[in-house]
C-alpha cells in the first residue's frame, strides 16, 4: 500500500487550491434574485410599481419614470416633482449615455445673493424656505427619458402612480421618526399651516390627492403640463409669496440636458458614471485610477492597508474635486488632464503605508464643497438587458421644508449645493470654491454617482446611493467589495463602509465593523479618526448580474430599501 505524503506542502495544495479557485468563483447571491428584471429603491411601492410596468411589457427606461414619480409619493423625504436629479444608461446593444436633470438658479440669481451688506453670509438664506429653491428639474428629466426611450404611452406609466397618491401608502417606522424629526421646521417654514401629513404614526394610511391631481396633469400634459400653464403659475406664484425668487419665465427655460458620461477601465471592468455638473464620475475615476497600481484585493477587506489606499486616493481626489468641477457650461474643467495616468500617478507618487498623508500639504487649495445626506438612488434592469442608474434629490430631508398644498409636493433647497461665498461653510460646515460660485441658470455641483459597471463588456452592475459627499466613496467600496474581495451584492451593499473627502482631514467609519485595534493602528500611523461621529454612510441600491444572467438586488439593510423583480 502506498503510503499518504507526509510532505507539509502537498498537504497545503487542496487549501491552496481551494483558496486559489474561491477568489475567482464568483460570489454565490445572497439578495433577491430574479430571472429577468428588476427594480432596487428606497421603498418597495416604488420597487413594485417599477417592476409591473415592466411586466405589463414597458422597458426599463419606462420604469425609472414610473419608480422616480412613486418616490414622490412613497418617499417624500428626497422623492420629488420639485428637486432633480441624473440618470446613466447602458442600452442592452451596449450605448451609453446620462442625462442631467440638476436643478438651476433662477434668473434673478447672482454671485452674492445669500450675502449681507457686509458680504457675511445670511443664514438658513440658501437652505431653508422660499429663498432656497432652485429651479427643479425632475418632471423635465422623466419627460426626456419618456421622449427618448419610453415604450409605452406616459399615462399608461403615470397611473399607477396616480393610484398610488390617491389610495395612499403606509407610513414606515423609519418614515414616522423621520416626519417627527422635521415637523417643527416644517411647520416653522410653512407658517403653521400644511396639508403635508407630518403627525402620522406608523402603519397610518396617508394620501395626497392634491399631488394626484398634479400628476395627472403631467401625465396629459408632459412637460409644458409642469413648466408651462396652471402649475407653473401657481408654483411660481406660491414661492414668490414666500420670499422666494423663481417666475414662470424661470420654469419656461428649464431643459433636462443630455451629456456624455465619464467612462473609464479598472482592470477588466469598465465603468461609466455621471460627468458634470456631478462630480461623481470624475471623482470615482480618479480614486479608482489611483487605487488600480495596488492589488487591494489581496489586502483584505476594510483591511488596514485597503483603507490607507482608498483613503489617500480619496484624500487627493476630494482636493481636486472640491477646486475644479462646477457646471460645465458656465467653467472650463480640466477634466482630460484631471483623469490623465500621468497626472495621477504624480497625485500618488508620495503616498506610502508608512505614514497618513496630510491634507493640508495636498493641494489643489483651501476649499471644499457640500452636499447634504438626504438623496435617493434606484437601480434598475429590463429583461432586454437596459439598464439604468438614478440618484436623485430635493438636497435636504424634504427639501427646503416649503410644501406647495396646493400641488402636493416639497421644493428643494438645492441652492445651498452652490458655494455662497468662498472660504465660509455652508448649512454642512463646508467650504465652497469659485468654480460653483453662483450664476443665473447655472447649475450646482453635486456629488451623486449613479453609475453602471461593465465586466468583460457585459453589463455587469448598476449602482448608486444618497449621502452627499459620502456617495462616490459608497458607490467606490461598493464596486470594491463585490469586484476585489468577491462579495455577492446583498453583501457588498451591507457592508461596513468608511469614508474620507481631504477636508475635514478625518476618516469617518460607520459604527459597526471597524476595530479598536485597526483604529488605533491607523492612528499611529498620522490618521485622524472621528471617533465621536460614527454615521449611517449611504444607502446603496443596487444590481448584479450572474453569469448565468439572472439578477441579483442588493437592498441597502440601512433604510427600507427593497428589491422587487420577476
Ligand atoms: N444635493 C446632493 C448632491 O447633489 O450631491
Amino acid at each position: 500500500m502506498k503510503r499518504p505524503s507526509t510532505n507539509p506542502l502537498v498537504c497545503l495544495l487542496p487549501a491552496l487550491f481551494l483558496f486559489v479557485n474561491c477568489k475567482t468563483l464568483p460570489a454565490e447571491p445572497t439578495g433577491l434574485v430574479t430571472e429577468n428584471a428588476m427594480v432596487v429603491s428606497a421603498r418597495e411601492e416604488a420597487s413594485k410599481i417599477g417592476v409591473e410596468i415592466m411586466k405589463n411589457g414597458g422597458n426599463a427606461f419606462d420604469a425609472m419614470v414610473t419608480t422616480e414619480m412613486a418616490l414622490v409619493v412613497a418617499y417624500p423625504f428626497a422623492g420629488n416633482l420639485g428637486g432633480g436629479g441624473f440618470m446613466v444608461y447602458r442600452k442592452a446593444d451596449g450605448d451609453v449615455g446620462a442625462l442631467d436633470y440638476r436643478e438651476k438658479a433662477p434668473l434673478a440669481a447672482h454671485r452674492d445673493m445669500y450675502l449681507d451688506s457686509l458680504g457675511n453670509v445670511v443664514p438658513d438664506m440658501s437652505t431653508k424656505g422660499a429663498t432656497a429653491v432652485g429651479v427643479p428639474g425632475t418632471v423635465a428629466g422623466i419627460i426626456a427619458v419618456h421622449e427618448k426611450f419610453g415604450s409605452l404611452p406616459l399615462e399608461e406609466i403615470l397611473a399607477p402612480v396616480i393610484r398610488l397618491a390617491e389610495n395612499g401608502i403606509v407610513v414606515t417606522a423609519n418614515q414616522a421618526n423621520r416626519f417627527a424629526a422635521v415637523r417643527d421646521r416644517i411647520l416653522e417654514v410653512n407658517d403653521s399651516v400644511t396639508t403635508f401629513p407630518i403627525d402620522s404614526k406608523v402603519n397610518d394610511m396617508v394620501k395626497y390627492p392634491a399631488l394626484a391631481n398634479t400628476l395627472k396633469r403631467i401625465a396629459e400634459d408632459g412637460h409644458d403640463g409642469f413648466y408651462k400653464g396652471k402649475i407653473a403659475e401657481t408654483l411660481a406664484r406660491f414661492i414668490q409669496e414666500k420670499g422666494g425668487f423663481i417666475t414662470e419665465e424661470d420654469l419656461a427655460k428649464y431643459e433636462a440636458k443630455w451629456r456624455q458620461p465619464i467612462t473609464f477601465n479598472y482592470k477588466d471592468l469598465r465603468i461609466i458614471s455621471m460627468s458634470p455638473p456631478s462630480s461623481g464620475g470624475v471623482t470615482i475615476n480618479q480614486i479608482f485610477k489611483m487605487i488600480e497600481p495596488y492589488d487591494i484585493g489581496k489586502y483584505g477587506h476594510n483591511s488596514e492597508k485597503a483603507i490607507q489606499l482608498f483613503t489617500e486616493a480619496a484624500r487627493r481626489a476630494y482636493a481636486d474635486r472640491n477646486y475644479y468641477l462646477g457646471d460645465p457650461d458656465f467653467i472650463d474643467i480640466p477634466v482630460d488632464v484631471l483623469l490623465s495616468s500621468d497626472y495621477i500617478n504624480e497625485r500618488m507618487s508620495d503616498f506610502s503605508f508608512d505614514a497618513a498623508s496630510e491634507s493640508s500639504k495636498i493641494k489643489e487649495g483651501n476649499i471644499q464643497m457640500a452636499e447634504s445626506m438626504e438623496t435617493t438612488h434606484y437601480s434598475i434592469v429590463d429583461k432586454e438587458g437596459n439598464a439604468v442608474s438614478v440618484t436623485t434629490t430635493l438636497n435636504g430631508a424634504y427639501g427646503s421644508k416649503l410644501y406647495c398644498d396646493e400641488l402636493g409636493f416639497f421644493l428643494n433647497n438645492e441652492m445651498d449645493d452652490f458655494s455662497a461665498k468662498a472660504g465660509v461653510p455652508n448649512m454642512f460646515g463646508l467650504i465652497g470654491a469659485e468654480a460653483n460660485s453662483i450664476a443665473p441658470e447655472k447649475r450646482m455641483l453635486s456629488s451623486m454617482t449613479p453609475t453602471i459597471v461593465e465586466k468583460n463588456n457585459k453589463l455587469w452592475m448598476v449602482v448608486g446611493t444618497p449621502g452627499g459627499s459620502t456617495i462616490i466613496t459608497a458607490v467606490a467600496q461598493t464596486i470594491l467589495n463585490s469586484y476585489e474581495f468577491n462579495m455577492s451584492m446583498q453583501k457588498a451593499v451591507n457592508a461596513p463602509r468608511f469614508h474620507h473627502q481631504w477636508l475635514p482631514d478625518v476618516v469617518i467609519f460607520e459604527p459597526q465593523g471597524f476595530s479598536k485595534e485597526l483604529k488605533t493602528d491607523l492612528k499611529t500611523k498620522g490618521y485622524h479618526i472621528n471617533e465621536e461621529r460614527t454615521p449611517i454612510i449611504g444607502k446603496v441600491d443596487a444590481i448584479r448580474v450572474l453569469d448565468n444572467g439572472k439578477l441579483e438586488g442588493g437592498a441597502d439593510k440601512r433604510g427600507d430599501d427593497t428589491a422587487v423583480g420577476f
